[in-house]
């Protein structure tokens, strides 16, 4: 499994280092050709952030941090006391870690497995990467202020579980903030053809619908707080991005030219609403 994402993402790694782009998300523009798509990317952060307060008392967890991106922007904007990103692939652990350096954070550090044994007070750095599994969080019940999960979930084959550690590791009036590529039902046409899509990456894409996930908030004790159904400005994200890639011209895509085309698929399902992109913001409810 960690193989596959690997190779799922590493196009994504070469599309984002050719341009710069510090998230794997899809962004989120208000109004296409308004900025660029490295901006789109922080937005969409900004977004499904936007019920959650994040101060210099603040601990947030971002699970699916991939190369770290939304984290390093998080700190950067919002100085939280001290922000985890988890992550299953290790390979993107450790550019995580890296990157933080590029913002300015020279404290991040990054771990293979944490919280055991002699590492356990260097992981209580203020901004730490960890290789880990949304399935089992290892992190201490109530512990948490902000959980972040930003198009992770997709892969998620256990939703029900991920959804109970986050609900476990959240603290009193805490907020679960969640962005996922989702389908319009359950058996849809673009499930199927995500699925299709993804197949030649060797990844897994496990889309549930927002009723879906709606039905395991209520039955799991989470309350929604907010619901945002933002395919239009997904798609427009991903119109724009493709744009950029096409302006630098064919020779430069070397790498992910199969992401391109996926990345064009993406859009158009987002365009005809065969995929939705939504956003919730969640609470324990009590
Ligand atoms: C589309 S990327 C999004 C990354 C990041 N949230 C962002 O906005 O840039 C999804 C990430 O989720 C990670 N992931 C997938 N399954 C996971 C799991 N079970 N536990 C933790 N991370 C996982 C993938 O390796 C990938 O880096």
């Amino acid at each position: 499994m960690r193989a596959a994402l690997d190779a799922h993402y590493r196009p994504n790694l070469k599309l984002a280092q050719a341009h710069g782009f510090g998230g794997y998300n899809c962004g989120y523009a208000r109004q296409r050709g308004e900025t660029s798509f490295a901006q789109h990317q922080r937005d969409l952060v900004w977004r499904v952030l936007a019920d959650a307060r994040i101060g210099p008392t603040t601990t947030v967890l971002d699970i699916g941090c991939g190369i770290g991106g939304p984290a390093n922007w998080i700190v950067e904007r919002f100085t939280p006391r001290r922000l985890i990103g988890l992550e299953y692939c290790w390979s993107s652990v450790r550019l995580a870690a890296q990157g933080a350096a590029r913002h300015g954070i020279s404290e991040a550090c990054a771990f293979e497995r944490i919280l055991a044994g002699s590492n356990r007070d260097s992981a209580r750095q203020p901004l730490c990467f960890v290789q880990g599994d949304a399935h089992h969080l290892p992190i201490a019940d109530g512990s948490i202020d902000v959980i972040l999960s930003l198009e992770s979930a997709l892969h998620y084959a256990d939703k029900r579980r991920f959804l109970a550690e986050c609900r476990r590791v959240l603290g009193s009036g805490g907020v679960i903030c969640l962005g996922d590529i989702t389908v319009p039902k359950t058996k849809s046409i673009g499930a199927t053809l995500l699925r299709g899509l993804s197949a030649p990456f060797k990844s897994n894409a496990i889309l549930w619908s927002a009723e879906s996930y709606r039905g395991a908030f209520a039955a799991g004790g989470l309350a929604v707080l907010r619901h945002e159904q933002a395919s239009p400005h997904v798609a427009d994200s991903l119109a724009d991005a493709l744009d950029e890639v096409r302006r630098r011209g064919w020779k430069a895509a070397r790498g992910f030219r199969m992401r391109f085309y996926y990345l064009s698929c993406l859009e158009r399902l987002l365009r005809r609403g065969w995929l939705h992109y939504d956003l919730f913001a969640l609470t324990r409810a009590e």
